[in-house]
């Protein structure tokens, strides 16, 4: 696997292997691999020629008080692993490399990202879009994969595709899991072992909810409710948010109707861990929203 620090060399080799005809994936990470980024890899190598994972901890996405500087990275274990999966190429630029000096022009995604991770991480998702359209630019894939585990930050890369004209397919792959079904994350290395057994109630939470939908629970409230019992069952826990939206809106009506499609959103506090869950899941057909009241 070959490892380029450079946009311009990135660029060039990307352009080179595009002119023979080859298929380019990009699978952008912010390194300490684990199985979840392993397995956008593996996604990637089956659906294109040439793999290049990107490897940035991008500061312009964390807030001043967020973890920049404490966020794991460890880049000898990350290109034997990427390399292991399948990547031939590990595009790691420094911060000045993509950020250069005097650089001023921002891409920012408006209206989807007006709540949840947006509202409680002000300028997160501009930080996210500018390095996705750099890294884009930079390896001119003509395939993404995307982690449903970050929902929202999809939704702001699909708008991003369709509004700049790029001509890139996005792929979402599935969240990979614990086996208590905590969702893997790179945060996870920070929690303690109280707080690690009691981190998979996220995932108990949105299956509650899931379950009450299936059931033929739709007032957003009560679903929301059924959520926050769970969270609840462990002190530590502070909740962030713990919502029911419509899936490709995020809009929150407060009765959903049958055939809706919906993504429960979590965001905890795990002592000084934040985490996120998602899933997906739909109303059922052939019930009365009248029921629901
Ligand atoms: P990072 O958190 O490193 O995640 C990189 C990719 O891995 C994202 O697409 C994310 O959704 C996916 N991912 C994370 N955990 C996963 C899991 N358990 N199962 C499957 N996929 C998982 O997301 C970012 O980096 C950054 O915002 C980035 C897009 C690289 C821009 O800086």
């Amino acid at each position: 696997m070959v490892v380029i620090n450079s946009i311009k060399e990135m660029r060039q080799i990307a352009a080179a292997y595009k002119s023979t005809g080859g298929k380019i994936a990009v699978v952008p990470t912010m390194g300490f691999l684990h199985q979840g980024h392993l397995s956008l890899i593996n996604k990637a190598k089956e659906e294109a020629d040439f793999v290049i994972t990107s490897l940035f901890v991008n500061p312009r996405q964390f807030a001043p008080n967020e973890d920049y500087d404490k966020y794991p990275r460890n880049m000898g274990s990350d290109s034997e692993l990427a390399a292991a999966a399948g990547s031939d190429c590990l595009f790691n630029p420094n911060a000045l490399e993509m950020y250069a000096i005097g650089n001023t022009t921002k891409v920012a995604v408006e209206g989807i990202t007006a709540k949840f991770e947006g509202a409680k991480r002000p300028g997160h998702f501009d930080g996210v879009a500018t390095v996705v359209a750099k890294l884009f630019n930079a390896t001119l894939p003509d395939i993404a994969v995307f982690g449903q585990k970050d929902y929202q930050q999809i939704l702001v890369v699909k708008r991003l595709i369709e509004d700049l004209n790029y001509d890139i397919e996005l792929i979402v792959a599935p969240t990979l899991r614990q086996a208590d079904g905590l969702a893997m994350s790179s945060r996870n290395k920070y929690l303690s072992d109280t707080d690690r057994q009691s981190s998979s109630l996220l995932f108990l939470a949105l299956e509650d909810a899931r379950k009450a939908i299936a059931a033929g629970m739709m007032q957003r409230k009560v679903i929301n409710a059924v959520m926050h019992k769970r969270l609840r069952q462990a002190a530590s826990i502070k909740i962030d948010y713990a919502c029911a939206a419509l899936a490709n809106s995020l809009h929150e009506p407060d009765i959903f109707l049958p055939g809706d499609d919906i993504v429960l959103l979590i965001a905890a506090y795990l002592g000084k861990t934040r985490l996120i869950d998602n899933a997906l899941t739909t109303i059922p057909k052939g019930k009365s929203p009248l029921a629901a009241l």
